[in-house]
């Protein structure tokens, strides 16, 4: 799809990148040429990638980070800039959720997700934009969203409201720091894209709940981890000079089939579905 030197040049953050959909993306960027520092929690996973990545040609460094921390956030793009020279892009890729009724959340619950989700990736941000500001030569950050920001949803309550924010964070920025300093800020609105640590939190029957969710899908699938990190790859790269502030779906048309009012007839038998339409249709006076 992208010429194999895409992203030469480039020194991207990838937060959540031992593992899971982070660590597809971070693949993907050093494939295309991107140097990748690799910042998450656990260390040995982290230096695992960074191994694989190297085995491949790449250039990979693992930095340990919880990004609740803002001076841990700014100690990762230091340690990228004595590496690397330079930051380039950032992919905020990092999060926390899980299934709680609403009004069984206790407050540790609530700020668990909302610290890292919200403000976690507002401070990995802010490091990063400063030092986007210092080198003078813009850049692209790009963070994971999902599809329930627009709709909002039942069960992840906080999920919900600190993805929201990052929304208004990504919209904000792409104008702030757009207009002055050409960085980009975008989004990405994954639907379903299987991964361990989502499937382990979210998904409580896999055996009963992937059949009857592929059923909402018009593609009628989950996504290929590498359908999100080609989309991923371009909008860090330079064919993407004239996207900001947006966020782009890729789930399959998930969303809008929950909630166009006329969309559960797609769920039943399509010559059935013809036949009753086709029984309320006027008929022609001779
Ligand atoms: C109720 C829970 C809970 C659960 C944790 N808590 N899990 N409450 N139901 N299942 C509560 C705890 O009881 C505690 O509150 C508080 O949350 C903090 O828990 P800790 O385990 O101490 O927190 P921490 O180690 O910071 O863990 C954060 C976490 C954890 C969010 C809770 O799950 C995590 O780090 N996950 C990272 C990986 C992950 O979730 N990946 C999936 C992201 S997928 P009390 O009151 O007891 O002290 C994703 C995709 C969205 O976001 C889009 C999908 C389409």
């Amino acid at each position: 799809m992208f010429v194999s030197d895409l992203l030469k040049g480039q020194t991207i953050i990838v937060t959540g990148g031992g593992s899971g959909l982070g660590k597809s993306m971070a693949q993907r960027y050093a494939e295309l040429g991107a140097n990748v520092v690799l910042a998450a929690r656990t260390f040995e996973r982290l230096e695992a990638t960074a191994k694989e990545i190297e085995a491949k040609g790449g250039q990979a460094l693992p930095v340990a980070v919880d990004i609740r921390d803002p001076e841990a956030c700014a100690d990762v793009v230091r340690q990228a800039v004595a590496r690397f020279g330079a930051v380039t892009g950032l992919m905020n890729n990092a999060a926390g959720n899980f299934l709680c009724a609403a009004e069984d959340l206790s407050p540790n619950g609530f700020g668990a997700v909302v610290d890292i989700v919200l403000k976690g990736t507002w401070f990995m941000t802010q490091a990063v934009g400063r030092q986007m500001i210092e080198q003078g030569n813009g850049g692209s950050i790009v963070s994971i969203l999902t599809t329930y920001v627009y709709t909002g949803s039942s069960f992840v309550v906080p999920s919900a409201m600190a993805k929201a924010g990052l929304l208004a964070m990504t919209k904000s920025l792409a104008v702030e720091w757009g207009s002055a300093y050409d960085i980009r800020v975008n989004g990405i609105a994954p639907g379903p894209f299987p991964t361990e640590g989502a499937w382990a939190a979210l998904v409580p029957d896999p055996k009963m709940m992937e059949e009857e969710a592929k059923k909402h899908i018009p593609m009628k699938r989950f996504g290929e981890h590498s359908e999100l990190a080609n989309l991923a790859a371009y909008l860090m790269s330079p064919m993407a000079g004239y996207v900001n502030g947006t966020c782009i779906d890729i789930d399959g048309g998930e969303w809008l089939q929950g909630a166009g009012e006329f969309n559960r007839f797609v769920e039943m038998d399509r010559a059935n579905v013809k036949q009753l339409l086709g029984a309320m249709r006027p008929k022609k006076a001779k």
